[in-house]
């Protein structure tokens, strides 16, 4: 799609989750970004309707953001986390805890959504141990979740094509929920779906099968995103939250996705009023400046981890870059960036118009679904027979070509903009879209 032949050699780079040879037969690459828009290499400007990768929340390269980093950058490059520290690094867990529901009191640096997900399992079965449990090594995650990559997080995801060349190698006595998506009764449900909220139920048959007193956790995402955003079926949180507790299993929601606004409050936990024992975050934690995730932790896992003689190292585990100082730095400025703009009440108040506009599309060509939370939505499309994902791919193209990037995940086209979105660019997404629906017909 570009013409542009002052590239470098694309040759050598082998690229994440990408179709590599045909990416370099016909690349799309980007040159800068500012608020809301992408540059490419050739000149054209992209209205960016996926915040980059469900991360940039505040908007490309905000200023104050910049300004942070490259402050941050020129006085304090490098500090191990190890045995030593930077106020910046405390200062943060401070904010975030403070944002996070009552309980999570306590936050542990990583540096991706992969890592906070490996983080906490390990946390989970670190509290289970130092309890005298240490007979609880189960997980169980749910089908069509996406955790990253990680040993852990595909182990307990629930996505078939990151799982299939690794099947030999995942966690042992790890089962799954059942996936919470209902074409048949929740098609075109506007937020939260009326249906399913019994699919929680599935954790006593697993339950019973394994014996509580084997599983560590639940792991599963608020909203399922990678999966094509499926929002949570009316009461099914708060089921597996009854569950959990029922049977002294710990709840981790992995808000990789869903925090920091995207459903229209600091997190998942909030909207939907279900507080998990651990909560992972990354991405809009930098508003996506600086790699960065994080474990927020309920008191109780942190106090039951604290055990031992003072001077042995509790939990070995952590990164050379946990609490990086350009990471909190960028963190410390994004939660500045999000309070005084008022970026997740601007995502609440935005959410009915995006709906809206989402829902404008359905009885188009091939759309079987239409699914929103917050500034989440995502538009199915019944496959191609005989060619899975094309048709999702052409959209994408078609949008691209429009100047809109959107996201494909499988057969869904999914929307997750900035949350400095307004609404006309709410609606030349939607209407990009529509052309290109009507145009792969
Ligand atoms: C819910 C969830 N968890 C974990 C991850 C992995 O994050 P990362 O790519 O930063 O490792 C993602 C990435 O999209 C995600 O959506």
């Amino acid at each position: 799609m570009t013409e542009d032949t002052r590239l470098p050699d694309l040759e050598p780079l082998w690229m994440p989750f990408t179709a590599n040879r045909q990416f370099k037969r016909s690349p799309l690459l980007f040159q800068s970004a500012e608020g809301m828009y992408f540059t490419t290499t050739d000149g054209r400007r992209i209205l960016d309707g996926i915040a980059g990768l469900w991360c940039v929340n505040a908007g490309h390269c905000h200023p104050r953001i910049v300004a942070a980093v490259q402050a941050q950058a020129a006085t304090l490059d490098y500090a191990t986390a190890f045995n030593l520290g930077h106020p910046a690094a405390f200062e943060l867990a401070g904010r975030l805890t403070a944002l996070a529901p009552a309980g999570l009191d306590y936050a542990f640096f990583v540096n991706s959504g992969s890592e906070a997900v490996d983080t906490a399992l390990k946390m989970a079965l670190a509290y289970h141990r130092a309890r005298g449990e240490a007979q609880r090594i189960r997980f169980i995650g749910r089908e069509r979740g996406y955790h990253g990559v990680g040993f852990g997080g595909i182990s307990v995801g629930g996505i078939v094509s990151n799982r299939r060349v690794f099947a030999g190698a995942m966690l042992p006595g790890v089962d799954h929920l059942p996936h919470t998506h209902d074409l048949a009764r929740n098609a075109f449900s506007r937020g939260l779906p009326a249906h399913g909220a019994g699919l929680a139920d599935a954790l006593e048959r697993i339950v019973a099968l394994h014996d509580p007193s084997t599983i560590a956790a639940v792991i599963v995402e608020p909203v399922a995103g990678s999966a094509g955003v499926l929002p949570p079926p009316r009461g099914y949180l708060e089921r597996l939250r009854a569950l959990c507790d029922r049977y002294g299993l710990l709840l981790i929601f992995d808000e990789v996705i869903t925090g920091f606004g995207r459903t229209g409050t600091a997190f998942g936990a909030e909207t939907f009023g279900v507080t998990p024992d651990l909560l992972t975050v990354a991405k809009g934690l930098t508003s996506g400046m600086v790699p960065m995730g994080a474990v927020l932790v309920d008191r109780r896992i942190y106090d039951g981890v604290m055990t031992g003689p003072e001077q042995v190292i509790e939990f070995a585990h952590g990164y050379t870059y946990s609490g990086h100082p350009l990471a909190c730095a960028a963190g410390l400025a994004a939660l500045d960036v999000y309070r005084d703009e008022g970026l997740f009440e601007r995502a609440a108040a935005l959410a009915p118009a995006f709906e809206a506009a989402l829902h404008s599309l359905k009885g188009l060509p091939h759309v079987i679904d239409i699914r929103n939370v917050g500034l989440m939505g995502a538009v199915e499309l019944e496959p191609r027979p005989g060619a899975p994902t094309a048709r999702a791919m052409d959209v994408f193209r078609h949008c691209f070509d429009q100047g809109v990037l959107v996201r494909i995940t499988g057969e869904t086209v999914a929307l997750t903009p900035p949350l400095v979105i307004s609404e006309g660019q709410v609606g030349q997404l939607v209407e990009a879209i529509g052309r290109a629906l009507r145009a792969v017909a």
